[in-house]
């Protein structure tokens, strides 16, 4: 909770760096950092600047007139992102993006390109580069105790977003900004349980996971099956990973649908798919069409995410329920820094509102998603 207690105010902080590193310095520094980046992302050098469709980052914007805001001007964040596996994460990072700029404050940003490693070698060099505060989306739970260490250490407070870590010091990090993954996978499974409260049959589910490893799938497996683990007409008969990728939806769904084009797994009808995120539900609407099935009538589909593609699908009959997970949260990342720059509490969690869209709602009224 008090996090400024237990770390540095960034101002001051800001100060002792101030002697550490003459200007010359950070301009080495920030080559480094910049260099760190680029190898981790894998991409040309050019994206330094032109970051509209390239993986790395700086941005500034406009000055602030406010007391709370007058510290942001000289405000470096570095921002590791996982990679762009989905129309959810782009948003993401374009939250952050424009927040920083809207705010601002500076963002370095790096893709990781799905694997922790670079994300651990981006969060190094933004420790080199002595940003004011790490934001980080950790791929996985586990496996982030040293490099957090590390930037204690250096103290620079670590905010995480999205996806949760595990550890047993909590003191590692400032703070947590997310939704709550158990809870959308319990949503999804009362949305099956309202649809088929009134019949007795059984009920057979094929689960598309996400990443493995990683808190949001960890998650939104639990929450679906603690709900359903005392009805005994649900039966999950197939559970596998489409990592949150389209193209892996789609590569299931035909692996499935060539043995005797029908949807069945080792000869067992399947009647509902519970699909961890909507990529992954696209890949298989893309096979559906091939084979003549019709998704949200010949099979119920429930999806997480709630993207724009999905709410359509959805309009159109295609699903039947859209579980909401919110990617955009880059302005209240950017009040969570500014109270950090201004020495003020952040709370150490934040749980971010969501709601769920069904077959039955009225979907007129939706303002257009923006992913
Ligand atoms: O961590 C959030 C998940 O990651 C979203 O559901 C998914 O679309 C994304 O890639």
């Amino acid at each position: 909770m008090k996090y400024m207690a237990r770390t540095q105010n960034i101002n001051n902080h800001k100060s002792r760096r101030a002697v550490r590193f003459s200007v010359a310095m950070r301009f080495v520094a920030l080559a480094l950092v910049m260099a760190f980046v680029l190898t981790a992302a894998g991409c040309s050098k050019k994206a330094a600047t032109a970051n509209a469709n390239g993986t790395s980052s700086t941005n500034s914007a406009a000055t602030n007139s406010n007391q709370e805001q007058s510290y942001t001007r000289n405000i470096i964040i570095g921002f590791s992102q996982i990679g762009a596996e989905s129309a959810w994460r782009t948003c993401n990072t374009l939250s952050m993006q424009t927040a920083a700029a809207e705010a601002g404050i500076q963002l370095i940003y790096s893709n990781a390109e799905q694997k922790q490693e670079n994300q651990i070698k981006a969060i190094r060099s933004f420790i080199v580069y002595q940003v004011d505060v790490i934001v980080f989306v950790p791929i996985v739970q586990d496996g982030w105790d040293n490099v957090l260490r590390e930037a204690k250490e250096a103290h620079i407070p670590v905010i995480i977003i999205d996806r949760k870590i595990r550890t047993s010091d909590e003191s590692l990090y400032a703070a947590y900004i997310g939704a709550d993954h158990v809870e959308e996978g319990r949503k999804a499974a009362r949305f099956l349980q309202e649809k088929y409260k009134d019949t007795n049959k059984t009920l057979n589910i094929l689960e598309l996971r996400g990443t493995d490893g990683s808190s949001v799938t960890d998650g939104r497996y639990q929450g679906f099956r603690e709900v359903l683990e005392n009805d005994s007409r649900f039966s999950i008969i197939y559970s596998e990973t489409g990592d949150f990728l389209r193209s892996m939806g789609k590569e299931l769904a035909e692996r499935i649908l060539s043995v005797n084009g029908k949807l069945q797994v080792n000869g067992t009808p399947v009647d509902i798919i519970y699909s961890h995120n909507d990529s992954m539900t696209l890949g298989f609407l893309d096979v559906f069409e091939e084979y003549g099935i019709q998704g949200g009538k010949d099979v119920t589909i429930v999806s997480v995410d709630a993207e724009q593609a999905i709410i359509d699908a959805l309009a159109e009959g295609k699903i039947n329920c859209a579980v909401e997970c919110n990617p955009k949260t880059g302005p209240l990342v950017m009040e969570f820094v500014q109270r950090l720059a201004n020495n003020r509490p952040i709370p150490k969690i934040t749980r971010i509102e969501e709601t769920v869209f069904t077959e039955n709602d009225d979907l007129s009224a939706i303002e257009p998603r923006g992913y």
